[in-house]
């Protein structure tokens, strides 16, 4: 693995060619290189992480101006559109991104690589994709400039970092299980499985005002503004490539979306 001489955990590959590649995800692994640019340079993965990495960013996009709270970007590799998006619009006293949902790293090493925050916190349950994104962080340098934790990111929020809150902004990018993800019109997010909106936003507004949680760009629109108090400040943006939608970011707090 790229004349690494860290030992990688039975369940993680790095694929060079496809005929080693398990079905299923094959698709994900043509498009290796919006996942992870550096991915020749011997990024890590489980087969499971495939499904959940967020694409990286391009330079080429254009942002739509954001009117009444909805936008448009459109972007090569998404980690670092968005990163470049949350990075510009927090407030200015934010000076630390918690990332809750880290999976194999792609949008924490984005938050490092922007250079805006004092340090990147980032957070995974799963001992094994944990690992991945420690050594993919390695392989795009950023290591120094994040802290992860393995665990659960609710209880560490509440207990690991609460002290944080008022210089945090929180990132999640949490698994979007649960019935008619692919198939339904509209994305139920009260069914969405493991953690329903609402908790999602109960838990981590008790953390801090400024969110942001990366969802499937079928998100019922509804449902994301009734989880909001009447005087907070919602902004979806959609991130598109190749001219369709491939997620949405819901900006919750005092973002300044210009
Ligand atoms: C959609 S993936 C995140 C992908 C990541 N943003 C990326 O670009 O690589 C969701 C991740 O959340 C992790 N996870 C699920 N529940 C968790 C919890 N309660 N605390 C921390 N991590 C959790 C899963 O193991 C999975 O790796």
């Amino acid at each position: 693995m790229s004349g690494d001489s860290e030992e990688a955990p039975p369940e993680v590959h790095h694929y060079n060619d496809r005929s080693e590649v398990p079905w299923d995800i094959q698709n994900y692994w043509a498009q290796r290189y919006k996942l992870f640019s550096k991915y020749d340079e011997g990024i890590w993965l489980t087969d499971d992480a495939w499904f959940g990495v967020t694409p990286e960013p391009v330079a080429k996009f254009v942002v739509l101006p954001v009117e009444c709270g909805f936008g448009i970007a459109f972007a090569y590799n998404l980690h670092s559109k968005i990163a470049e998006h949350i990075a510009k619009s927090a407030p200015k006293g934010r000076s630390i991104l918690v990332d809750a949902f880290a999976g194999a790293g792609g949008n924490t090493i984005a938050f490092a690589l922007s250079g805006r925050w004092k340090r990147v916190y980032a957070i995974e349950k799963d001992p094994a994709v944990l690992q991945c994104a420690k050594h993919n962080a390695k392989v795009y340098g950023v290591e120094n400039k994040i802290t992860w934790f393995e665990g659960d990111c609710f209880e560490i929020i509440k207990n690991q970092l609460k002290d944080l809150a008022p210089y945090s902004v929180l990132f999640g990018s949490p698994p979007w299980g649960g019935p008619g993800y692919r198939s339904d019109e509209v994305f139920n997010l009260r069914t969405m499985e493991p953690y329903s909106l609402r908790k999602l936003y109960d838990e981590y507004s008790a953390f801090t005002e400024h969110m942001v949680l990366y969802l499937p760009r079928t998100s019922d629109l509804r449902q994301l503004a009734k989880v909001v108090k009447d005087d907070r400040k919602a902004t979806v943006m959609h991130y598109c490539m190749e001219g369709a939608s491939k997620a949405l970011c819901i900006y919750y707090g005092d973002f300044n979306m210009e």
